[in-house]
């Protein structure tokens, strides 16, 4: 089986990878838990490796244990520093399935369950201009995946990007950039903002930090913790030690070995090679695509199984996602494309 979905982005270097192996096992040895309450060299070590990925000037980190929970936390710290109680989010955008997460998340309302959301959310289409003009007084933050992920490997692009950081600043708000699935080199940049040259307020990521233990973070700006005190923030298991050792392993990984260039040229070779049988466009960006196919992505997906590639859907039924581990060798690209070509049109 090859695959191009790595357990929901999650499975950053694949599968056994002996320095990420080797790390959660030596930690695991020397102590297995502590909570943040007590300092740990390996939390420092993994919170200086974080903070060196991110955008310029995301100095601070707060390791918790979901992308939703990184969101949960970003957001009650813009309510705080701004004192407002609106955030502006953008059609079609997933940023996780709890409270505040979910709200803030297109279409939630088929699962929510919740009896109404928890603060006021005004969602942009996806467009610069009528997200800026969303954006007003009243706003606390405006979240935004910098490529809507769940909606299909779909990128909003530089100018809304820039629209977002300009408005948020007209006004005093936070821009938070929810990077749980476009981070951590997937787009061939560190950062996808660092990809666009747009520096955060708030930044959150989450799926591969730990290369598969549950790990997610929010980077903060200073000035964007302020007004906090001392436990405002908390969780039991976030920053425990074997989870620091992994998220320090991948990231040296994933910095030492090249990985963000390769995904750059293998994205390249998706996008020369996959445009065949059903799939008629390629959207997206680095490791992170969307095919876009002719008949329905669950019946391709199917297809593709039952040929040995495992692949994902979203939330368009005409868009396979792929989100494979940055190891991914070109040979397997290939071989992708040539399964494809078998596929009915
Ligand atoms: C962009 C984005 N934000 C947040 C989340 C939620 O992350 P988690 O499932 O770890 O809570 C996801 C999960 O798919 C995501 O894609």
């Amino acid at each position: 089986m090859v695959d191009f979905y790595g357990g929901h982005a999650v499975a950053l270097l694949g599968y056994g990878h002996p320095r990420l192996t080797a790390a959660i096992e030596r930690q695991t040895r020397e102590l297995l838990f502590q909570s943040n309450a007590v300092p740990m060299a390996v939390r420092e070590r993994a919170a200086s490796a974080l903070a060196a990925l991110a955008p310029e000037g995301l100095s601070q980190v707060l390791f918790v244990n979901s992308g939703a929970e990184a969101n949960e936390n970003a957001l009650r710290l813009a309510f705080r520093a701004t004192g407002r109680s609106k955030v502006v989010a953008v059609e079609g955008a997933f940023h996780g399935r709890t409270a505040a997460a979910a709200a803030v998340t297109w279409g939630a309302e088929r699962w929510y369950a919740f009896p109404r959301r928890p603060f006021d959310v005004v969602f942009a289409p996806r467009d610069a201009a009528a997200l800026a003009a969303a954006v007003d007084d009243a706003t606390a933050a405006v979240i935004l995946e910098p490529v809507q992920g769940v909606a299909g490997a779909v990128p909003l692009g530089r100018d809304l990007l820039a629209a977002a950081r300009a408005a948020t600043e007209r006004v005093g708000a936070l821009l938070v950039l929810d990077e749980v699935q476009t981070g951590m080199g997937r787009t061939g940049a560190p950062f996808a903002a660092r990809l666009h040259g747009i520096a955060p307020d708030l930044l959150t990521v989450g799926k591969g930090l730990a290369g598969g233990l549950p790990a997610a973070a929010v980077a903060a700006r200073p000035e964007a913790l302020a007004g906090l005190a001392p436990g405002d923030l908390g969780t039991t298991f976030g920053g425990g030690p074997v989870v620091m050792a992994a998220v320090e392993a991948v990231i040296g990984a994933l910095v030492e070995e090249g990985l963000m260039a390769r995904a750059q040229v293998l994205s390249g070779l998706v996008r020369r090679r996959c445009q065949v049988g059903p799939v008629t466009a390629i959207q997206g960006e680095g490791l992170l695509l969307g095919l876009c196919t002719t008949r329905p992505a669950a019946a391709i997906q199917r297809e593709l199984l039952a040929r040995g590639f495992l692949v994902g859907t979203s939330a368009d039924p005409h868009v396979v996602r792929l989100l494979p581990p940055l190891v991914l060798r070109a040979a397997e690209v290939e071989a992708l494309a040539i399964a494809l070509e078998e596929i009915p049109a």
